[in-house]
């Protein structure tokens, strides 16, 4: 995955961004938004950060 990707372009957030939040332990999309603000302007990028937050959280309930 490309961690530099801007997945919200609203407020510049980046994958990697996102993947920081759920491991600081924002395991869901509401927490993830209240952390980072993805996806609270236009919320065109909502069902991109869903998939994004499903991905690292069950990354890291591998660990
Ligand atoms: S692109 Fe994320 S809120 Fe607009």
């Amino acid at each position: 995955m490309d961690f530099d990707k801007v997945v919200c372009n609203c407020l510049n957030i980046t994958n990697g961004m996102i993947k920081e939040a759920v491991d600081a332990g924002a395991d869901t999309l509401e927490k993830v938004q209240a952390a980072t603000g993805a996806g609270t302007v236009c919320g065109a990028c909502i069902e991109d950060l869903q998939h994004l937050v499903d991905e690292f959280v069950s990354e890291r309930n591998q660990k």
